[in-house]
């Protein structure tokens, strides 16, 4: 008598549903438009890939052997230095910088990489990109939303019920809400952690994106980054600033990120990146340095985002929504105080697409993630769109 193998559970089995699968109604109305879809659902960046950076991967095609995990010395050093120069964190260690394919993967596979499992706790914004989340249940750990205006008290309460948070991620810029953390915030939650023993990883993608004075670096503002002395106290033990080239440089294809701060952390993790074959193409490596020497192609893609920003806001605010937060990244955190599927289907009836703020947590489900991520031209059709009949 023959007896069949004990079924096989996928690891999807313990991740939620890809939230974008139930958007499909709502871009199938949009792109019903006569003037056709104002698709503002994604954050992918539209514009070219700057030549300066193209330029480089092209001089890099020859790679016939294999990189080097760590990323050579001149990446690190390159992002050591961009550190002090763009982000007010001097002090970095290019023995403490990893390039990571993109940072989702980095953010997905951290808490596992890390060594965390059942009975640890992940941390992570209450309302926020999904892969915190999702990095969590990876690794069979329990990931916790937390708001993080509640600061450390929000933290403590965590712990008190029992979670025994071992990985704290924070998201300043905010995606999807454009909030900023301040230095003073970011050094209380570092001390929370440090005092707790838990990781602190702070995922800055969106940081050289501030609009407001305090943040804009076009007005002498910075978005502050976890490695801030102001914040570490000149110590970076425990801590890992996580960034990405995605946004600020149109990079998103190219798979160009990268992971900085405590030297044993990154040796640590360089230990299983190696093993696990989890290492950036030598021209990517070329082309992320070259990214990180060049500050004016981020100069001029802020300023396009700039002006898609005041057209998108002028026309929201203009059609009876309330903007929130949105003080720095690609997205405008809006609301007409209903149900986000309502607006998602308001807005679709019009040919814009937006994402409903339940993609990012339960306490989204009022607002919608406006995304500054579209050409110049399709961005100029909002603002008569929204104001005309629906
Ligand atoms: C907050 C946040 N972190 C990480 C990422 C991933 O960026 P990438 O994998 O392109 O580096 C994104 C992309 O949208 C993001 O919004």
């Amino acid at each position: 008598m023959s007896t069949s193998p004990p079924a096989r559970r996928g690891r999807g089995a313990a991740l939620p549903d890809f939230p974008w699968d139930s958007l499909a109604g709502a871009k199938a109305l949009a792109a019903s438009h006569p003037g056709g879809i104002v698709d503002l659902s994604v954050g992918t960046p539209v514009d070219p890939t700057p030549a300066v950076v193209a330029d480089a991967l092209r001089a890099a095609a020859d790679a016939p052997g294999y990189p080097l995990t760590w990323g050579t010395p001149a990446l690190r050093e390159t992002v050591a230095a961009w550190f002090a120069r763009r982000r007010g964190a001097p002090g970095v260690d290019p023995d403490g910088v990893l390039p990571t394919v993109g940072s989702k993967e980095l953010v997905a596979w951290l808490p596992f990489l890390l060594g965390l499992g059942p009975g640890d706790a992940v941390a992570h914004p209450a309302v926020a990109y999904p892969t915190y989340d999702v990095g969590a249940r990876l690794a069979g750990a329990t990931p916790v939303p937390v708001d993080p205006a509640g600061g450390a008290a929000a933290l403590e309460e965590a712990r008190r019920a029992g979670h025994r948070v071992r990985l704290l991620w924070l998201n300043s810029p905010s995606n999807p809400t454009g909030a900023v953390l301040e230095a003073d915030e970011l050094a209380r939650l570092v001390a929370w952690a440090r005092e707790h023993g838990a990781v602190v990883a702070s995922d800055e993608c969106y940081a050289e994106l501030g609009w407001d004075e305090r943040h804009d670096a076009s007005r002498g503002g910075l978005v502050p980054s976890v490695l801030d002395p102001r914040v570490t106290g000149g110590e970076h033990t425990g801590l890992l600033a996580v960034y990405s080239t995605s946004k600020q440089s149109n990079l998103a294809g190219y798979r160009a990120a990268f992971a900085a701060g405590d030297v044993a952390l990154v040796r640590e993790l360089l230990e299983v990146r190696k093993h696990a074959g989890m290492i950036v193409p030598w021209p990517v490596q070329a082309a992320l340095a070259a990214a990180l020497a060049d500050d004016a192609h981020v100069v001029a893609q802020r300023e396009r985002y700039r002006a898609r920003r005041e057209v998108l806001r002028g026309a929201l605010e203009g059609a009876g929504f309330r903007v929130d937060a949105s003080r720095a990244g690609l997205y405008l955190w809006s609301t007409r105080g209903e149900g986000s599927r309502a607006t998602v289907d308001l807005l679709a009836r019009r040919g814009v697409l937006v994402a409903p703020g339940d993609f990012y947590g339960p306490a989204g489900a009022q607002h919608v993630r406006v995304a500054l991520t579209a050409t110049d031209e399709r961005v100029a059709q909002v603002p008569e769109r929204l104001a005309g009949p629906g």
